[in-house]
C-alpha cells in the first residue's frame, strides 16, 4: 500500500488523497498510488463518485521534476489519466493552491473541476524546455479554444480560479474552506442530480472552427520567431495543439507524446531544469542555518544617480520607508526626480495606479543632505561614485550617525569591501550589495560577505533580496566579485577577436546566436563607453606587463563616441534608434590598430567566436570556485543567467561546461594557449576535474 496516496471514504464517496510534501509531485510513487486507488474505487460498489483532491498546501503542482532525463518508471503519468478518463464513476478533481503541468493534466483527466477561491492552475511545462506530456496540449483547446490554449501553453503562465471558471478551464469556484469539502460538495450534488459524465476527450466544439486552416498556428509560429528565440520546446507546443485540432484524441495523444519526448530528450530540458533548482538552491548557504535576520523596515539610499534612483525605487515597491541621502539640493532634486520618473514609466505600463504612486512618493519617501536623517534607519545602500576615497568618506559618516545594529552596504562593483570595514567601527555589520543595472528591473543581487560580516547581516541581505524580488547570490571580495570578475575576463577575449580580425559586428551576432540577447558591443553602447574605459583606467596601475592590451576602445573614447548616448560608439546610432548601424568608422580605427601592430587579420567563424568567448568564461569560473569567491558552480550559473543574459535553455555556463565535456573545454584552452599563454592558464580545478572524470555538477552537493 502507497502511503503518499490515501484512500478516505465519506459515505458513498471516495476521496484520493494525495500526500508527497512539499508540493505532491506526481513522482513515480504517486502515479502508482492514484492507479492503485483509482483501480480500488472504481471496483468497489458501494462508491458513487470519486474526488481527487491534494493534502497540505497545495493540488499537485506537477511531475516530480527530477525524474526527467531518467529512465521512465511505469506507470507512466498517461496511463494513469487514461484510468480516470474511463472511470464509469464521475471522477471529480478539487483544486487548491497551484495545480501545475501533469497536476493540471490529472484535473483535465477528470471529468469535472472544482476549485478553491485563490487557486491557481497552469502548464509551466514551456518553461522547462518541455510540453505538456499527458494530455494538456490535447484537452486544453477542446475546453477553451486553440488560440486561447496556445496562449495559456506557450506563456506558461498561471491562470487564477475566476479566470479559470470564465475561460472553461474549471467547472466551478467553490466557498468551501477546504479542497476536500468542496469536492464532496460537488460529488454529491453529481450523484443526486445524475449528472452525465464529461470527458473531456469528446468534447469538439471548440476545436472545429480551426479544424483544416492553419491561420491560428501560422501566426503562432510567427509569433515565436520574436518571442522564442533559439527555443526548442514551443515550436513543438504549437504542433501538439495543432495536432489536437486536426486528429482524432487517441493519435493526437500519440503525437503529443511523440513531441514531448523530443522535448525530453533536447540539452534545453536539462539546461532549463538546472536553472530551476539553482534558482532554489542559491538562497540555501551553508553556515547561515539559525542566523536572525534583522528587521528592515526603513532604508537609507546614499547617491541619487543611476544605481542609487533605481535601488530606492525597487526598495520603495518592497514598501520599505526610504530616504535619499545626495552631495548637495541640486543632486537630490535630480535624484529624486529619477524616482519619480521611473514610477510614473510604471504608472504609464499600468504596473502601478497613480494612487499608489503617489502615495510612496509622499508618505514612504524623503530626501536629505544632511547623514543625521539616517539616524533611525534599519540598512543603507550606498551608491555613490566608484571611488575608494569617496566611499570610506560616505562609510564614516554613516558610522557616525547610523544607529546600533543598522546594517552598511555599498553597491561597489569593484571596490574592496574589507577595506571599507576596516574604516568603520562595526566592520560586523558592513556587507556589499551588487545591484545591475537598472536596479529595479534586474533580478540578481549580489551578496558580498567581507571577512567580518556576520551571518545575520548575510541572511539579512538573502532577506531583503527576496522582499525586493531579487535572487540573491552569496559571493566573495575579490576585484568584480563573481560576476563583473568573469565578465572582465571573457570581454578581453572579445577584444583580442576583433584585433585579430573580427568584425564587432561578427562577434555580436555570434554572441547573439549563442542566445544572449545582446552582443558585447551592444552591451559596451548602453552602459557607456567611457564606463570601460574608467575600468581599465583604474586597472592601468596594477595591469601585468604579461597582459595582451588592445586600444581600439579607447579610440572610441578619444573620438567621443560614448555609445547610445554620445549618439556613436561602436554602432551608429540615429534620432531615436536604440538598435544603431555599423559603422565603416570603427571598423576603420580597428584596421589602423591592426596595422600599427603588424597584425594580419584572420577570419572567425560564429562558432570559433562562441567558444573562445565560452571557455574564457568558464577557466575564470572555475577560478572563481577555486578561490571560494563562489560557493557552488550553481552560484556561478545563477550570477550569468540573471545579470549578464546568459541562455537560461543552456543552464549557465557551468551546467553548459558539463554539457559540453570539461575536457573538450580544457582541449579548446590548451590550443589558445599556444597563442597565448599569459591568457590562457587553465584554472587548476578545471585541471583537476578533468583529470578526476568528474564534473562541476559533482561541486553542487
Ligand atoms: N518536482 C520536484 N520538486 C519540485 C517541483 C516538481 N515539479 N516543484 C517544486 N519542487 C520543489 C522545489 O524544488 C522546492 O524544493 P526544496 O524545498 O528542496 O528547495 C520545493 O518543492 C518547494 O518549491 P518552491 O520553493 O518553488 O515553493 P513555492 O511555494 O515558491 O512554489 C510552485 C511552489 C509554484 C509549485 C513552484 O515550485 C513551481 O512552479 N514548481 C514547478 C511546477 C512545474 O513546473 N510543474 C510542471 C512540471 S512538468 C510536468 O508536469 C510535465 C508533464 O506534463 C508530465
Ligand atoms: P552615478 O554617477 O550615476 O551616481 C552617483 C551619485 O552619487 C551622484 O548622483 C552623486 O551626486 C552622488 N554622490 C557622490 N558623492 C556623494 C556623497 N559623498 N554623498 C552623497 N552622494 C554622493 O553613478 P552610478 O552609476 O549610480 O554608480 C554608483 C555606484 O554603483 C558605483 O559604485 C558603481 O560602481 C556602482 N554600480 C554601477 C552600476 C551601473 O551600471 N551604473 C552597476 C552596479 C553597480
Amino acid at each position: 500500500m502507497s502511503e503518499v496516496v490515501r484512500l478516505e471514504r465519506h459515505g458513498d464517496i471516495a476521496a484520493i488523497v494525495v500526500d508527497n510534501p512539499p508540493v505532491n509531485a506526481l513522482g513515480q510513487a504517486v502515479r502508482q498510488g492514484l492507479k492503485e486507488r483509482l483501480n480500488e474505487a472504481a471496483n468497489d460498489d458501494a462508491v458513487r463518485a470519486i474526488v481527487i483532491l491534494g493534502a497540505e498546501r497545495t493540488f499537485i503542482a506537477g511531475a516530480d521534476i527530477r525524474e526527467f532525463g531518467k529512465p521512465p518508471q511505469p506507470p507512466s503519468l498517461p496511463e494513469v489519466i487514461e484510468d480516470m478518463d474511463a472511470c464509469p464513476k464521475p471522477v471529480i478533481a478539487a483544486l487548491h493552491g497551484t495545480a501545475l503541468g501533469g497536476g493540471f493534466e490529472v484535473a483535465l483527466g477528470c471529468h469535472y473541476r472544482v476549485a478553491l477561491d485563490g487557486a491557481k492552475v497552469g502548464l509551466p511545462e514551456v518553461k522547462l524546455g518541455i510540453l505538456p506530456g499527458a494530455g494538456g496540449t490535447q484537452r486544453t483547446p477542446r475546453l477553451i479554444g486553440a488560440a486561447k490554449a496556445l496562449d495559456m501553453i506557450l506563456s506558461g503562465d498561471f491562470v487564477a480560479a475566476e479566470k479559470a471558471l470564465s475561460l472553461g478551464l474549471i467547472d466551478e469556484i467553490s466557498k468551501a474552506e477546504t479542497p476536500l469539502e468542496a469536492g464532496l460538495a460537488f460529488a454529491r450534488k453529481a450523484i443526486d442530480e445524475g449528472t452525465p459524465l464529461r470527458r473531456v476527450r469528446d468534447l469538439e466544439d471548440e476545436i472545429l472552427a480551426d479544424r483544416g486552416k492553419s491561420d491560428v498556428f501560422d501566426a503562432a509560429r510567427e509569433k515565436l520567431k520574436k518571442t522564442a528565440r533559439g527555443l526548442f520546446s514551443p515550436h513543438k507546443i504549437v504542433d501538439a495543439v495543432q495536432a489536437a485540432v486536426e486528429l482524432p484524441f487517441d493519435d493526437g495523444i500519440k503525437r503529443e507524446r511523440e513531441l514531448f519526448q523530443e522535448c525530453v530528450e533536447s540539452p534545453q530540458r536539462a539546461g532549463l531544469i538546472h536553472a530551476f533548482f539553482s534558482e532554489r538552491q542559491v538562497g540555501k548557504v551553508p553556515g547561515l542555518k539559525g542566523a536572525a535576520r534583522r528587521p528592515l523596515i526603513s532604508a537609507g539610499v546614499v547617491g541619487g544617480g543611476t544605481m542609487g534612483a533605481g535601488i530606492a525605487v525597487s526598495m520603495l515597491l518592497s514598501g520599505l520607508q526610504v530616504i535619499m541621502i545626495e552631495r548637495d539640493e541640486e543632486s537630490l532634486a535630480r535624484g529624486k526626480a529619477t524616482v519619480d520618473k521611473i514610477l510614473e514609466a510604471s504608472v504609464k505600463r499600468g504596473k502601478l495606479t497613480a494612487g499608489s504612486k503617489a502615495a510612496v512618493m509622499t508618505e514612504s519617501f524623503s530626501g536629505s543632505t544632511d547623514y543625521a536623517a539616517l539616524s533611525d534607519v534599519d540598512i543603507v545602500v550606498e551608491a555613490v561614485f566608484e571611488d575608494m576615497e569617496v566611499k570610506k568618506g560616505v562609510f564614516a559618516q554613516l558610522d557616525a550617525v547610523l544607529k546600533a545594529g543598522a546594517i552598511l552596504a555599498t553597491n561597489t562593483s569593484y571596490l574592496d569591501v574589507d577595506a571599507l570595514a576596516a574604516g568603520t567601527s562595526r566592520p560586523s555589520d558592513v556587507i556589499g550589495l551588487h545591484f545591475f543595472s537598472p536596479a529595479h528591473v534586474m533580478k540578481l543581487l549580489e551578496i558580498v560577505v567581507g571577512d567580518q560580516t556576520a551571518p545575520e547581516v548575510v541572511a539579512t541581505g538573502f532577506a531583503l533580496a527576496k522582499r525586493l524580488g531579487k535572487v540573491g547570490v552569496r559571493a566573495g571580495v575579490c576585484d568584480g566579485f563573481i560576476g563583473n570578475r568573469i565578465l572582465a575576463t571573457y570581454r578581453k577575449q572579445i577584444d583580442y577577436m576583433v584585433e585579430d580580425g573580427a568584425s564587432p559586428y561578427e562577434v555580436d551576432d555570434a554572441i547573439r546566436a549563442f542566445g544572449f540577447p545582446m552582443g558585447p558591443f551592444q552591451v559596451s553602447d548602453l552602459a557607456g563607453v567611457d564606463i570601460g574605459w574608467m575600468t581599465r583606467r583604474r586597472l592601468d596601475a596594477t595591469r601585468d606587463p604579461r597582459e595582451r592590451y588592445v586600444e581600439v576602445a579607447d579610440r572610441l573614447y578619444e573620438a567621443g563616441r560614448m555609445g547610445q548616448k554620445s549618439g556613436a560608439g561602436w554602432y551608429l546610432y540615429s534620432e531615436g534608434d536604440r538598435r544603431g548601424a555599423k559603422d565603416p568608422v570603427v571598423e576603420n580605427i580597428v584596421a589602423q590598430e591592426r596595422a600599427k601592430k603588424g597584425i594580419e587579420p584572420k577570419s572567425f567563424t560564429p562558432e570559433q567566436i562562441q567558444r573562445r568567448y565560452l571557455a574564457a568564461m568558464i577557466n575564470e569560473a572555475a577560478r572563481v570556485l577555486e578561490e571560494g569567491i563562489a560557493l557552488r558552480p550553481l552560484d556561478i550559473d545563477v550570477t550569468l543567467l540573471y545579470g549578464y543574459g546568459f541562455p537560461r535553455w543552456h543552464g549557465g555556463p557551468m551546467k553548459y561546461a558539463d554539457m559540453v565535456g570539461l575536457d573538450q573545454i580544457l582541449t579548446d584552452i590548451r590550443s589558445y594557449a599556444e597563442e597565448d599563454a599569459f591568457a590562457w592558464q587553465p584554472a587548476k580545478l578545471l585541471v583537476d576535474l578533468v583529470e578526476r572524470g568528474e564534473n562541476f555538477e559533482s561541486l553542487n552537493k
